[in-house]
């Protein structure tokens, strides 16, 4: 990836002069099975763009409860679109079609915000990288269609729903409005992230993008890291995801709680209230013993991730040492 940066071609990307840049965006929405792409520096800003861009002020979204949306990005949908934020209860990160189309208001009712936006997160990320099914997808994206809603995918993590589900990335990308792909996760970039839609929005989208501050220069620089991670980053994202399961397995072995049901991508929740254990008791006692969890949004849960730079060998490691660390002793 190092190398590919060092020799990429670059240009005024502002003025759409660049040429790694266009290659990539061209690459990214096709892959997504949208018109268009435009590259940005984050997944978040992604998020916002593609928000605004679909809605008017005083609209209103709907989104999972513990969303990325909701919870991660500073009541950026009210900020920057003047959304109004209506959370949706979900198990394992997914809500129903029933539960859009329960909370539509009329749109005939003057006292309402009108519900304009949907989005679903997948992987979703505060239930541990779950994946939503393209059946379950396919019906909130009828009962948008019937309440004339907008629907956009935070697909951070899109690439490892794919893997995980062997669906398409395109045949899920295309049932949206809008997809928010990151390059800075599990593909394993110094940065970056592709906002895709319509050619006539992302037209909007790339005004919205110098608006927020978001067009760059020579960025090809790290736009050549998202191509070389398209090419040789994505099939192995299934390697991250036997890890977290191996991991999950002997934890659970081991006498950890881990709900093994959740492990369905990249991550391994684990249950450190169960072990009487506050979340930050418990990332002090891992990290003292060289190992990084961090916290969730869910009382007494920590998160473990798998990624590129997480080896067989490391999964070893953690495998010996969390459960001694922790004080718990695998059943004889
Ligand atoms: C589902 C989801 N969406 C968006 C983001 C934001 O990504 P970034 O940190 O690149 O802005 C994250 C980050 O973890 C995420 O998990």
């Amino acid at each position: 990836m190092r190398e590919a940066i060092a020799r990429a071609e670059v240009g005024d990307e502002q003025r759409r002069e660049d040429p790694t840049v266009d290659a990539l965006e061209r690459r990214v929405a096709e892959l997504v099975g949208q018109e268009e792409a435009v590259f940005l520096p984050t997944a978040t800003m992604a998020n916002q763009v593609a928000l605004r861009v679909l809605s008017e002020p005083g609209d209103e979204l709907l989104a999972d409860l513990h969303s990325h949306l909701f919870i991660n990005e500073l009541g950026g949908p009210a900020v920057h679109s003047g959304l109004v934020m209506r959370p949706l209860c979900s198990t394992a990160g997914r809500f129903s079609a029933e539960q859009v189309r329960e909370a539509v208001w009329d749109p005939a009712d003057t006292h309402r915000p009108r519900t304009r936006l949907v989005s679903i997160e997948n992987t979703n990320n505060s239930a541990g990288g779950r994946v939503w099914p393209l059946d379950e997808i396919a019906a909130v994206c009828e009962a948008c269609r019937e309440h004339d809603l907008r629907l956009h995918l935070d697909g951070a993590r899109l690439l490892n729903a794919s893997v995980a589900s062997g669906v398409a990335p395109a045949e899920i990308g295309a049932c949206f409005d809008t997809v928010t792909l990151c390059l800075s996760k599990g593909l394993g970039c110094p940065l970056g992230a592709l906002v895709a839609g319509s050619a006539q929005r992302m037209r909007k989208a790339r005004r919205l993008k110098h608006l927020f501050g978001g067009a760059m220069r020579q960025a090809g620089i790290v736009a050549a890291a998202g191509l070389y991670a398209l090419d040789h980053h994505v099939d192995r994202l299934a390697e991250d995801h036997a890890r977290a399961r191996r991991l999950a397995e002997g934890w659970r072995a081991a006498g950890l709680p881990v709900d093994l049901e959740q492990v369905e991508t990249n991550f391994v929740q684990l249950d450190v209230g169960a072990l009487g254990l506050t979340k930050a008791k418990a990332i002090a006692l891992l990290a003292e013993a060289g190992i990084g969890l961090s916290g969730t949004v869910h009382p007494g849960t920590l998160r473990a991730v798998t990624h590129l730079d997480v080896s067989d060998d490391d999964i070893d490691l953690a495998l010996e040492i969390a459960p001694r660390a922790l004080g718990v002793r695998a059943a004889a």
